[in-house]
């Protein structure tokens, strides 16, 4: 595969959407075409499952069963869109992945990371991002950001969503070729900058001459 995968990960309100609209809006202006898609709801099956993962009021959804529908998501997403992006050499800015199940379901829901790791790896069939940008925010700045109209997963309580910070740090702190944290806690504009100078070395490193 030809392409690239840049996945953008965190807690709630760390400026993922923002971050990858500037970015794609960047990479435009420098000629530099673009994929975006995220995690859950990549595709009709993916918006489904979404709908029943996140929607804020429904039947009781376990632990077991939100990780499998995650699962399902990722395995749809793998197969009908980021191979097919990444094998037509597109550049492809995703909205969570492999370390948003590890982060949620693994840290913030206690289920076994051994388990979570081997699903991850069906899902995708091995398939890796390039780069991974956590947008470290600090949980209550997130969720202030975050008020108005919260989904299933927004709603649980703080002490999920610092458990869930807690394995992004973990994370994080075992890999840092392609985990780079940034400092999320910043100005939109100054977050942005931080990401542009990051890609500009990588994209040089993967040979993007017009960069
Ligand atoms: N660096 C920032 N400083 C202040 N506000 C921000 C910043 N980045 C994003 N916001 C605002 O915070 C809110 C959440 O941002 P955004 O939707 O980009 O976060 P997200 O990480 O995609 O959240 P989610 O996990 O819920 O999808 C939006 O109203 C956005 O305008
Ligand atoms: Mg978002």
């Amino acid at each position: 595969m030809s392409g690239k995968l840049i996945v953008f990960e965190g807690c709630e309100g760390g400026g993922k959407t923002t971050q990858i609209h500037l970015l794609k809006e960047w990479l435009n202006q420098k000629g530099i075409s673009v994929t975006t898609t995220k995690e859950p709801g990549g595709t009709p099956l993916g918006q489904k499952l979404r709908h029943l993962i996140l929607a804020p009021k429904q039947e009781l959804i376990t632990a077991s069963v939100e990780l499998l529908l995650y699962a399902a998501d990722r395995a749809a997403h793998v197969e009908q869109v980021l191979r097919k992006e990444l094998s037509a050499g597109k550049i492809v800015l995703c909205d969570r992945y492999v370390d948003s199940t590890v982060a949620y379901q693994g840290y913030g829901r206690g289920l076994d990371l051994n388990l979570i790791s081997q699903l991850n790896q069906i899902a995708t069939g091995g398939l890796q991002a390039d780069l991974t940008f956590w947008l470290d925010v600090d949980v209550e700045v997130g969720l202030s950001r975050k008020r108005l109209n919260r989904d299933r997963l927004e709603q649980e309580d703080i002490a999920f969503h610092r458990r869930v910070h807690f394995g992004y740090a973990h994370i994080f702190a075992q890999d840092n070729k392609s985990h780079i944290r940034i400092d999320a806690n910043n100005h939109p504009e100054t977050v942005h900058k931080e990401i542009q100078k990051i890609l500009l070395l990588k994209l040089q490193q993967w040979g993007y001459k017009q960069i």
